[in-house]
Parts: structure tokens; C-alpha cells; sequence
């Protein structure tokens, strides 16, 4: 098996979770972008790593009947929506699958009850947020090169998949509602015609830099622009119009980023006109959020999987509970009404505070938030100054929880274990490590993401007593 080999009427029998079909040929794994179970394809090896080989359909002799019609001009391009050439209860049903085998072959967990993946209503714009690029360089496809089409010129849009320096110029971007793309073309158009500088990433100069645009379910938009350089007249001109043009923004703000790396955690961010936060409802939580406040970014489906981690809580009003990894406190707040008491951490201390403010905004006062790094702030004297937990549950990040800290979640002693992740392999590691004094008992995944590969899953960790759960 090498590069630039051919194979004929090649059977495509299963699919990844990241939208590449599988074959076997001569013991090969082959693994073919754009292609799913079902079809029957022509296809020529493109490159070979030491346990597999990537191929590239040259002819679907025979479409897999889970195939439908990608809905977005940039599909295959953009990394974002991969698997949109699969009808949707196929990637449910990978999804389910990508969860199950993930978390018996890196966790050995096999739970007492499998829940079906809970489906999201909306397979398109249910994103609360963008972020967007302004460049002076986009990527050209091969249908693209030696045309006319210039790679150089005044672009927005997002970053190729790993390419720092080049942006994919997009037209419409399915995954928020409008006017996200209406407001984006409108600062790209503004900008372009009084030609002003695009950001140019390898040589990390240019006015214009990047956009973020958040929405609500309560119809407000915050809009954010960042620029790469301070030019007061400019700015108020962009703004100012933007403003005018749309007047559904409710909080305008702005920020000047001259560093070379994109991020704005560390810059002020300038509040330009309306409301300088927006708030959103969760349940019956209200939540406000600042320009650079985390938040769940599929608002609706938060909710249901914020619920999913509610009912495995079993809380009664009497229980202690932590909540780790607590962001700006979204679950903690959540479920604050059901429980005695709920103690978050989280390492960002303005998100603490954001926590801290939604807890008074909504009138909560069961709720303690502190600020630190798990692995240090959960300590025995932490433990015994707020109480022993009687549930935990902790949210981490993709990278999962740091050893020490399983460790000292597994020593706690509470019942109940609530593990919401974003990863199954990491969750999956980390149950590994706390199997000793807890077992899975139930795992509830959700699609907070359709037509990506993302998938969330909650699992519940039942406390054994001399190796049996109670
Ligand atoms: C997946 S988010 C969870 C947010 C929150 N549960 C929610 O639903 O809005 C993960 C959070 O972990 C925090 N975090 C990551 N590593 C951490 C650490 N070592 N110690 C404390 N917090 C950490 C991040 O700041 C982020 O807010």
C-alpha cells in the first residue's frame, strides 16, 4: 500500500465522528474524507502513516442512502460543520456510538443505562457566538488557482484548519441567526471601500483585526471589533454606522490588540455604546454576560444538558454540593434551588465574579464561589471549611481533569459523581482513575453541536461500598 495507488469499488463500512469513512483493503485501515458507511467508491491513496493510509474518493460509484446535499458553500473547506453531508440521525447515531466504544475501550466503563443522545431542534444556527477574522490573505481553492481570483485583498471570514496566516473569505456562515453575516459584510464592505488596512497575519500589521458577535434567546447582540492599530476618527466611523445599520446590536464595544497573538483576555475591552453586557436565560437563571465571559455556546441545548446533570444529581434540598470547573457559575446557578448549598471554582477570577453577580442578580444566596486552580484550591482544609460534598460535579475543559484532582474527587467521599464533558476520551481516562471507589451507573450523551464532530456526554459516578454500589 503507497501513495497514488488506485482501488476500484471500494466498500465504505463505517465512519469516525470527524466525518472520515473507513475501509479495509489488503488489512489496511483506509480512511477517506467526504465518504460515509454505505458508499461505493473509487479512490487513489494520498498518504501513509504506520498503521493507516488516507484516500480521496476519485468516483462514488454507489451514494450511501445517509447521504444528503451539504447545505453550506464552504463545505470541505471550512473546518467547522464536517459532518454535513450526513443526514442528521446518522450522526446522531455516530455520535452514540463514538461515546459508547470510546468509554469502554479507554475507560473499560460499562454503565448500567445508556441513554439515547439528546438530538438538538435546530441543526443550523443555534450558536450564541462567532468569532471572525479580517485578513489581507485567503486561502484559494484548487478550483481557484491559476483563475483570476486573487489571494490577496480584503477578506473576513475564519482560519483555515491549522493555518495561522490564511483565512477562508466567507460568504454565509450557517451557525448563528441573522444578521451575523449581514453585519460582518457590512464592516468588511466599510472598511474595504474606504480602503482601509485588513489585518495581515504573517506580518502582524492592519487596522481591521477581528469580530466577535454574540446573541441571546432574548434577541439582544453584542458586537465586539478588534483592531490591530488605534485610530479613534476610524473607529467611531465603523462603529457609529454599524450601529445605525443595525440597530438589534445592543451593546457595541471595541478593542485594540497591536500583540501578535489573537487573544483579547488580557486587553481592555472598550465599551462604544448600548448596554455594555447582555443577558441571557437559562430555566428560570438569568445570566448576564460581558464581552469576555465564557458562556455555553448552544443556549437552548445548555439548557438540556444542564437538566440531564440536574436528574442525575438526585438532589433533594439537603445536599452539599461542588461544582467544578464552575465558568461563570452557569450549572452551579442552575441548580442552586434544588440543593443546600453549591460551592464553585473555577481559575478565571473575572468569571467568578460574573458567577458571583448572577447568583445576587437572580436573588440566590446558597452559592460560594472561589477562584484558583482546582488542583491546589480543593484541598482537605478547603473541603473541611465549606463541608463535605455529598454531590460534585465538574465540568473541565477538553484536556479533562488533572490526576490529582480525580484523586482527590474520588477521596472525597461524596455519593454522587455528575461528570459533564466535552471529551469523551479524557472523561474516559479520568473515570479510569477514580473506578476504585466509583462506577458509572448512567451516561446521557447530547448534541450541543450537529454537523460537527463535537459531542457532550454526562455520566454519573455512584459511590461503591466494598465494591458495590449503594
Ligand atoms: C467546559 S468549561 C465549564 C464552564 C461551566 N461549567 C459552564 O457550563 O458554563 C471549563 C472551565 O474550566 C475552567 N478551568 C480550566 N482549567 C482549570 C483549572 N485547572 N482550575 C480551575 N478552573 C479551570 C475554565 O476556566 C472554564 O471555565
Amino acid at each position: 500500500m503507497k501513495p497514488k495507488d488506485i482501488f476500484n469499488d471500494v466498500e465504505i463500512t463505517s465512519s469516525t465522528v470527524d466525518g472520515l469513512g473507513i475501509a479495509r483493503i489488503d488489512n489496511w485501515v483506509v480512511f477517506i474524507p467526504k465518504a460515509l458507511t454505505g458508499d461505493v467508491a473509487d479512490i487513489i491513496i494520498t498518504s501513509k502513516k504506520r498503521n493507516h493510509v488516507f484516500g480521496k474518493i476519485t468516483e462514488l460509484k454507489k451514494e450511501s442512502g445517509q447521504r444528503v446535499i451539504p447545505f453550506c458553500e464552504h463545505f470541505g473547506l471550512c473546518g467547522g460543520c464536517s459532518l454535513q453531508h450526513i443526514n442528521y440521525a446518522e450522526q446522531l447515531r455516530i455520535k452514540q456510538q463514538f461515546v459508547e466504544d470510546t468509554l469502554k475501550r479507554i475507560g473499560k466503563v460499562e454503565a448500567e443505562k445508556i441513554f439515547p443522545i439528546i438530538p438538538c431542534d435546530e441543526t443550523t444556527r443555534y450558536r450564541n457566538r462567532l468569532d471572525f477574522a479580517f485578513a489581507n490573505r485567503r486561502w484559494l481553492t484548487n478550483d481557484e488557482l491559476n483563475t483570476e481570483i486573487k489571494a490577496t485583498g480584503s477578506f473576513a471570514g475564519f482560519h483555515m484548519p491549522g493555518r495561522y496566516d490564511k483565512i477562508i473569505d466567507i460568504n454565509i456562515c450557517h451557525l448563528q441567526p441573522e444578521p451575523t453575516n449581514a453585519i460582518r459584510h457590512f464592516a468588511k464592505n466599510f472598511a474595504a471601500e474606504r480602503e482601509w488596512s485588513f489585518y495581515d497575519p504573517v506580518k502582524y500589521e492592519g487596522f481591521i483585526r477581528d469580530m466577535i458577535i454574540r446573541n441571546t434567546t432574548t434577541g439582544e447582540w453584542m458586537v465586539v471589533v478588534i483592531f490591530g492599530s488605534r485610530d479613534d476618527e476610524k473607529i467611531s466611523a465603523v462603529l457609529g454606522a454599524l450601529s445605525e445599520k443595525f440597530p438589534q446590536v445592543t451593546s457595541l464595544h471595541y478593542v485594540i490588540n497591536t500583540k501578535r497573538n489573537p487573544t483579547i483576555y488580557d486587553l481592555d475591552v472598550i465599551h462604544f455604546n448600548g448596554k455594555e453586557t447582555l443577558t441571557e436565560k437559562i430555566g428560570e437563571v438569568s445570566f448576564k454576560i460581558s464581552p469576555k465571559s465564557f458562556f455555553q455556546t448552544n443556549t437552548k441545548q445548555a439548557e438540556k444538558l444542564f437538566k440531564a446533570a440536574l436528574d442525575f444529581a438526585s438532589l433533594t434540598g439537603n445536599e452539599v454540593v461542588y461544582d467544578l470547573y464552575t465558568g461563570t457559575g452557569t450549572i452551579a446557578n442552575f441548580i442552586a434551588h434544588r440543593a443546600k448549598k453549591v460551592t464553585g471554582i473555577d481559575y478565571i477570577a473575572d468569571a467568578i465574579e460574573n458567577a458571583k453577580e448572577n447568583s445576587r442578580l437572580n436573588g440566590i444566596n446558597n452559592t460560594d464561589f472561589f477562584s484558583g486552580d482546582i488542583k491546589e484550591t480543593l484541598s482537605d482544609n478547603f473541603i473541611e471549611a465549606h463541608g463535605k460534598p455529598d454531590v460534585i460535579i465538574t465540568d473541565p475543559p477538553r484536556a479533562g481533569m488533572h490526576p490529582d484532582v480525580a484523586k482527590k474527587i474520588s477521596e472525597s467521599g461524596a455519593e454522587r459523581i455528575v461528570y459533564v464533558s466535552c471529551n469523551p476520551a479524557t472523561q474516559a481516562r479520568d473515570i479510569a482513575l477514580m473506578a476504585e471507589r466509583y462506577r458509572v451507573t448512567k451516561m446521557q450523551p447530547v448534541d450541543m453541536f450537529p454537523n460537527t464532530s463535537h459531542v457532550e456526554n454526562v455520566a454519573l459516578l455512584e459511590k461503591k461500598v466494598q465494591g458495590v454500589v449503594i
